[in-house]
């Protein structure tokens, strides 16, 4: 029988975060299946860092970025570049990841070459349409046109029930992010950024970009953190800043040159999962970070009004404290007070699966196609 091909297409850091396991298992189980990796880069420096990680060379790259890049030009972009080389490739089946405009945009592309679609991360949620902007109708529009849906919990899966997508294309695999953490976090792991913490200290782990909370509301956030600081002297603050000027400026201006608030360049995501393991507790309004806490134990407080992982928030690892500055110094400092708030939502529980969803997915599409599960025969 012949090999079913896959054309797996991401351009984001989370994106590639997620699918370098299924794209590395897809080269595994290379009897089965032809894997051709597509990247948009939209972004960069953040992308070719994960890529190297998992050592994925693309086999295209359509280097889309620019700086401080609108989202018309971004999904016009993608759309121009992918017809080629789906008209070259003609693949049985097109992947996407998530909810980014790469996503999007090439859920529609393949839609145009009436290619097959598989969802990895299908089904999330928080049915508002602003919020997160645009992730909310980008997943939701992503859904409209895919026609395999790689859940990762139940609770997705039941979302794409109730739109009426057909049960038999949904497969519940658990999240590929914990695929990706089981090979990254090492206890043994030393990273050069905690040598600026003294033994002492309790570091808490930040990161921000989202569009929506651009200007205002990271303002807010970012001005409490630095009162918070202040107040507390035990405590240290590390923050990655994520590469969008629009970001980097205000995150410099409000908390630059201060003696225990480190900016610092993007991590590679082995440094930034091993940094997440020793942190205190972390602040964010990241989607990934949201799924990996959970597995590693620590408290999350997300910097967001919605989420579409309630999971993580029904475990109590997550709290959703918005971006009010009463709000955020209230929940900062019940963390940094109440050991006993503290130790209930610093207990491990994980919601996403175990570290198998990549393997799932592989059976998933191999069954669809015809063919035996190949790597564990799941879905017959
Ligand atoms: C994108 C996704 C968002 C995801 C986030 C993960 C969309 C609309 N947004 O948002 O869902 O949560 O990625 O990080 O798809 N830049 C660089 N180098 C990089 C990356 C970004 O310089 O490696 C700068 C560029 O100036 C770029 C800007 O950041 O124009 C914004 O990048 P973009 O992908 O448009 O938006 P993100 O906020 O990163
Ligand atoms: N991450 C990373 N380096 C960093 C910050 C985050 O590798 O400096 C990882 C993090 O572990 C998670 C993913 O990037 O897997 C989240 O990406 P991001 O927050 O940019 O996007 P989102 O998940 O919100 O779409």
């Amino acid at each position: 029988m012949r090999k079913i091909k896959v054309m797996t297409i991401f351009g984001t850091r989370p994106e590639a975060i997620k699918m370098a396991p299924v794209v590395c298992k897809l080269k595994e189980y290379n009897d089965d299946f032809d894997e051709v990796t597509v990247v948009t880069a939209q972004h960069r420096e953040m992308l070719d860092q994960v890529l190297k990680i998992f050592k994925i060379n693309p086999d295209y790259d359509l280097n889309i970025m620019k700086q401080r890049q609108t989202l018309d030009e971004l999904t016009s972009n993608v759309l121009l570049h992918l017809g080629n080389i789906l008209n070259k490739e003609s693949p049985d089946i097109v992947l996407v990841h998530g909810d980014t405009t790469t996503t999007f945009a090439a859920s529609v592309a393949a839609f145009y070459h009436k290619i097959t679609i598989g969802h990895v991360e299908a089904g999330l949620r928080t049915w508002d349409k602003y919020s997160p902007f645009p992730e909310e109708m980008n997943r939701q529009m992503t859904d409209t046109l895919s026609d395999l849906y790689f859940a990762p919990t139940e609770e997705s899966e039941m979302n794409l029930l109730k739109e009426n997508h057909a049960q038999n294309k949904i497969f519940v695999t658990g999240n590929t992010a914990i695929d990706a953490l089981k090979e990254t976090v090492n206890e043994n792991y030393h990273h050069k950024i905690m040598d600026l913490i003294a033994p002492n200290k309790r570091m808490i782990l930040v990161t921000m970009h989202r569009r929506e909370n651009q200007g205002k509301p990271m303002c807010q956030v970012f001005q409490v953190v630095r009162d918070v600081v202040d107040r507390y002297d035990d405590i240290e603050v590390i923050y990655p800043v994520h590469l969008n000027p629009a970001v980097q400026k205000v995150a410099n201006e409000i908390l630059g040159n201060h003696p225990r608030i480190h900016l610092i360049e993007p991590l590679d995501v082995v440094d930034f999962h091993n940094l997440a393991a020793r942190s205190y507790f972390i602040m964010t309004d990241s989607g990934g970070i949201q799924e990996e806490a959970p597995s590693l134990g620590k408290p999350v407080l997300v910097l967001r009004n919605t989420t579409e992982r309630p999971e993580g928030v029904k475990a109590g690892t997550l709290r959703l404290i918005g971006t009010e500055p009463s709000s955020v110094r209230k929940w900062m400092i019940n963390l940094l007070t109440d050991s006993n708030e503290y130790q209930r939502m610093a207990e491990a529980r994980n919601p996403y699966g175990d570290g198998e969803a990549s393997r799932r997915i592989l059976d998933a599409i191999a069954f669809k196609f015809g063919k035996k599960g190949v790597a564990q025969n799941r879905f017959e």
